[in-house]
């Protein structure tokens, strides 16, 4: 059987010290507690969306090393297929060392590795995925021409596109937006791309205005515990968030992107803002435990609701 999601993306292994405050350029800081973690936004997306209950296929590269054979292992206990999940001799797998404060705040470096060693080639090895999918999902962790080839593999057999451009990029391929149904950025990628400090509502909207100029169908601002601005030639939406104390924010968005995702493939009929409003709740219960994929809600533990 055919996966609805495609998540052509990240692995990266998190290792999360968690702080009391980040620390200052040049400071040493005692942390209380260390974790090691499954992330990658490739993979948290993709980890969402399965445990919402999707169907899902990961086309990613891990090193030849335990993060790498670990890292395949747990997309096996999350039902994930892995057909596409390459196994690099030249790098390793991709790391995320995590600072998370106190506030749940976070710092994030990322040494990509093995993410960057998947080519167009291994991509399009996964065409047979692609064309079945109801939606192919991309980030910023790869290389732009692998992200690219997957966007329009999908496009070449009308399949839905996704890109969550994160990490933020000033030098994105402008041929990604083009090629982007839904376009999905967090405040600060999006003044990265346009320049537009994102700062309220209002200056949201002018920013995914740039955006959509800039040749998508549809843009997505996700604004922290704002919630989410919604933007397509109609006009604009916003859709608000509950609000809770967050515990680790890290993995957020990735939670929303894959949560959305899920909607997007087995929910088309209840509309963009409904699937958002949904979208916007996954992503709450997860800020409220530790860790990335960790604190990603199964189905089973969610409001019945968000199922009709
Ligand atoms: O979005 C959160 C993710 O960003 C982490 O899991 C880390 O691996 C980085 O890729
Ligand atoms: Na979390």
């Amino acid at each position: 059987a055919s996966s609805k999601v495609v998540v052509v993306g990240s692995c990266m292994t998190d290792l999360i010290s968690y702080t009391p405050r980040l620390p200052k350029p040049g400071e040493t800081l005692h942390g209380h507690k260390f974790n090691i973690g499954f992330g990658g936004k490739g993979a948290n997306q993709c980890i969402a969306a399965t445990r919402l209950g999707a169907a899902a296929t990961m086309v990613a590269m891990v090193g030849d090393d335990s993060f790498g054979h670990n890292y395949l292992e747990n997309f096996k206990d999350n039902g994930v297929d892995t057909k596409y999940v390459g196994v690099s001799k030249e790098a390793a797998t991709g790391v995320a060392p995590i600072a998370v404060d106190d506030s749940g705040e976070n710092c994030i470096i990322i040494v990509a590795g093995a993410n960057l060693k998947m080519s167009v080639e291994d991509v399009a090895k996964a065409e047979e995925a692609i064309m079945h999918a109801s939606v192919v999902v991309c980030q910023g962790e790869i290389t732009m021409e692998a992200t690219l080839a997957a966007l329009k593999l999908a496009r070449k057999y009308k399949v839905l596109t996704l890109m969550n451009a994160a990490p933020a990029n000033a030098d994105l391929d402008p041929e990604i937006i083009k090629s982007s149904d839904i376009f999905c950025v967090n405040e600060n990628e999006a003044e990265v791309l346009t320049g537009i400090e994102v700062k309220s509502i209002e200056e949201a909207k002018l920013a995914s205005e740039k955006l959509m100029g800039l040749g998508c169908s549809s843009v997505i601002i996700t604004l922290g515990g704002a919630g989410a601005l919604y933007s397509n030639k109609e006009g604009h939406k916003h859709i608000a968030a509950e609000k809770v104390s967050p515990v680790d924010t890290t993995g957020a968005g990735d939670a929303f992107v894959g949560a959305l995702a899920y909607f997007l493939a087995y929910y088309p009929h209840i509309g963009m803002e409904e699937m958002l409003r949904r979208s916007c709740k996954v992503a709450t219960v997860s800020v409220q435990a530790p860790g990335t994929q960790s604190s990603y809600p199964k189905r089973e533990s969610l409001p019945s609701e968000l199922f009709l």
